[in-house]
Order: structure tokens, then C-alpha cells, then sequence
């Protein structure tokens, strides 16, 4: 009995050594590329900082990786909401959506920061700066709804002067 025992903990520990040879690609790309969000709305500085701290992780093209991202399987867990929030979300390649994607993107950082959605709370279990404060959430909040205004405003002004101009 004990010897099966001792085969299987030889055998985990193989596994364990042989996925840590198995990693996901790494998000590092740039933030700050054409289609960043900043080259479609207005996003003042104490804004962008407090996504950049907050969201950009996994909102982004780039991650700073903790040194646990070095650990299977952690780093498959880290890589999954990397992934899930990039395709829902991602600040680089803002300028790609439509229209009406931006919008709604806009719609929802507001909803999610003022619900406290996000930043994710097993990120912030970790990354105790990331953890938005009443002030700070309200300045997003705001900023996303103000932008969202400005963004339908600004393409109903165009619409409207390209139907007059016909
Ligand atoms: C640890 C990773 C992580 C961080 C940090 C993070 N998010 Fe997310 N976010 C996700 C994941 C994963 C999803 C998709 C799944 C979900 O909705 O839970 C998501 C989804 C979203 C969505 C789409 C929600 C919807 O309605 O479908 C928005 C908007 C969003 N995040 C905004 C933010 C903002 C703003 C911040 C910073 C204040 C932030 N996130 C920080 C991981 C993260």
C-alpha cells in the first residue's frame, strides 16, 4: 500500500515539474499603440492613471506579471483572465471597435467600477493598490459617462452635417 502511495507522489511530482514547461504566450505588447484610447476620446491624466493602475493588466496589451506568473498552473489561471478580459475590454485597441462598441464599452466601465465589479477581487486580493476608493470611482464613473455624451454628441454632429451638406 504505502509503495503505491509513494508511486503516485513520484508521479505528481513529474507532472508538476513537466507543466511548468507548458506556458501560455506572455501579454507584452505596448499599451500605448495608434488605436489606444486616448487617440479616439479625451482621457485626462488622473483617469488614465487610475486605469493604468487598475485595469491595464488585463485591459490592455501589456501585463505586468507578478513572479508566481512563472508558476503552472497559476500562470494558465493568469492567462485566462488576461484573455477574457481583453476580448471583453481592451484599452490598446480601443479605436478598432465601432461606434457603437465604443459606446457600449464606455456604458460598462462605469457600470462595472460603480457596481465594484472591477477591478477583479482576486486581483486586488494581491494588488491592494488597485483597489478603487469612493473618489476614485466616481472620477472613472463620471469621466466614462461624460465621454459616452461627448462621443454620441460629436457623431450626431457629423451625421447631421453630412445629410445637410447633401
Ligand atoms: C485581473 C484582471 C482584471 C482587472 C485588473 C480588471 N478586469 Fe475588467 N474584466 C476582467 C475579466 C476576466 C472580464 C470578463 C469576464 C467578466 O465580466 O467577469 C472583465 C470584464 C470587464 C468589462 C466588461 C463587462 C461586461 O459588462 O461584460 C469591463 C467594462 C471591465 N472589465 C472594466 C474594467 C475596469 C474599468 C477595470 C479597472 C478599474 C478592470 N476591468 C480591471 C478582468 C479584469
Amino acid at each position: 500500500m504505502m509503495k503505491i502511495v509513494k508511486i503516485g507522489l513520484w508521479i505528481l511530482l513529474a507532472l508538476l515539474i513537466f507543466i511548468q514547461f507548458i506556458r501560455p504566450e506572455k501579454n507584452s505588447g505596448e499599451i500605448y499603440t495608434e488605436s489606444f484610447i486616448c487617440n479616439v476620446v479625451d482621457v485626462p491624466e488622473n483617469v488614465e492613471q487610475i486605469l493604468r493602475v487598475s485595469c491595464y493588466d488585463c485591459h490592455s496589451d501589456s501585463t505586468v506579471y507578478p513572479w508566481y506568473a512563472n508558476v503552472q498552473p497559476v500562470a494558465w489561471w493568469l492567462n485566462d483572465h488576461i484573455k477574457d478580459g481583453k476580448d471583453e475590454l481592451n484599452f490598446s485597441t480601443f479605436k478598432k471597435r465601432n461606434l457603437k462598441g465604443q459606446l457600449k464599452k464606455l456604458k460598462e466601465i462605469a457600470k462595472m467600477v460603480e457596481k465594484r465589479e472591477m477591478p477583479l477581487e482576486s486581483y486586488t486580493y494581491i494588488h491592494k493598490d488597485a483597489i478603487l476608493n469612493p473618489q476614485q470611482i466616481k472620477l472613472v464613473a463620471d469621466w466614462a459617462k461624460k465621454t459616452y455624451d461627448k462621443l454620441l454628441a460629436d457623431s450626431l454632429a457629423k451625421t447631421s452635417k453630412t445629410v445637410e451638406e447633401k
